[in-house]
């Protein structure tokens, strides 16, 4: 299957886990992307990766939290491939702690990186795509916006809002052809990079032996699994297709 041959795909937290699985994932349907994240190294070695199988990668090392980044990243995309098709907001934190453990400066680090940056990224996409007359946004959410988790307290309101605007993107650019779409993932294979700095091994294994039981389908989610999600909502089967909460969490929360 080859749904995204020439189409431009700019997907952000891209260094590892879900957005390398999603950027690997379109990179086999013949998608032409443009790569962007903090973490230089490991953005390189992927790019790298992408030319080695022929595809067509672009690559910006950014703080998605800035409005340069975004300038920068889809100004890139245009001069490169000459439209921007499909962009992918996904790179988050994972910040811990109930409200009275969370202070102010990562109570607004969590809100920059997770959702001030979707709302940068698509305000400089959506005049090129309403230019276009067509455009896909898929934002990487997580069931933490659907429903309160345990001691993620501003990363689920990030999430929450971050559904919000998916959804507020939805109904006012659908008559100009813009679909948008949030993921929610449930609880994954690997604890997210930021927060595995803060835990030990026999602390990740505990995550894992914990939360596995809970879940329905009796396991934790690959990032192959949400990949396939996301390259659906960003494809033509989701053609009808706008506005909605794709939960992809074997039943966890169901
Ligand atoms: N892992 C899970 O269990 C899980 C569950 C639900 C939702 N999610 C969501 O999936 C997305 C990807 O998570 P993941 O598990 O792959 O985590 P990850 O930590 O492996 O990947 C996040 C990527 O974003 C990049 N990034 C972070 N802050 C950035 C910034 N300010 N500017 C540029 N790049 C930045 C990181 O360098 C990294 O490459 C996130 O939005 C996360 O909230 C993850």
């Amino acid at each position: 299957m080859m749904r995204f041959s020439g189409k431009a795909v700019l997907i952000t937290g891209v260094a590892s886990g879900l957005g390398r699985a999603v950027a690997q994932a379109l990179a086999t349907e013949g998608g032409r992307l443009t790569l962007v994240d903090r973490a230089k190294e490991p953005l390189d070695d992927l790019v790298a990766d992408l030319h080695r199988r022929g595809c067509d990668a672009i690559c910006i090392v950014g703080d998605v939290a800035e409005e340069r980044t975004s300038k920068e990243a889809i100004g890139l995309t245009l001069r490169h491939f000459g439209k921007l098709d499909i962009l992918i907001n996904n790179a988050g934190i994972n910040p811990t702690g109930s409200i009275s453990q969370t202070d102010p400066a990562t109570w607004q680090q969590a809100l920059d990186v997770n959702l001030k940056s979707a709302y940068l990224f698509c305000r400089e996409a959506i005049p090129h795509m309403i230019n276009a007359g067509k455009g896909v946004i898929v934002n990487t959410a997580s069931i933490a916006g659907q429903r309160a988790s345990t001691a993620e307290s501003v990363y689920g309101v990030s999430k929450a809002g971050l559904i919000m605007l998916t959804r507020s993107i939805a109904r006012d650019y659908g008559a100009r052809g813009i679909r948008a779409n949030a993921i929610c993932p449930g609880v994954l294979e690997s604890v997210m990079a930021d927060r595995l700095t803060r835990m030990s091994p026999d602390q990740v294994l505990a995550r894992d032996q914990r939360f596995a039981p809970t879940v329905p389908l009796g396991r934790l989610g690959t990032y192959e699994e949400i990949a396939k999600a996301i390259l659906f909502l960003a494809s033509e089967d989701a053609s009808y297709v706008s506005g909605a909460q794709l939960t992809v969490d074997g039943g966890l929360t169901a």
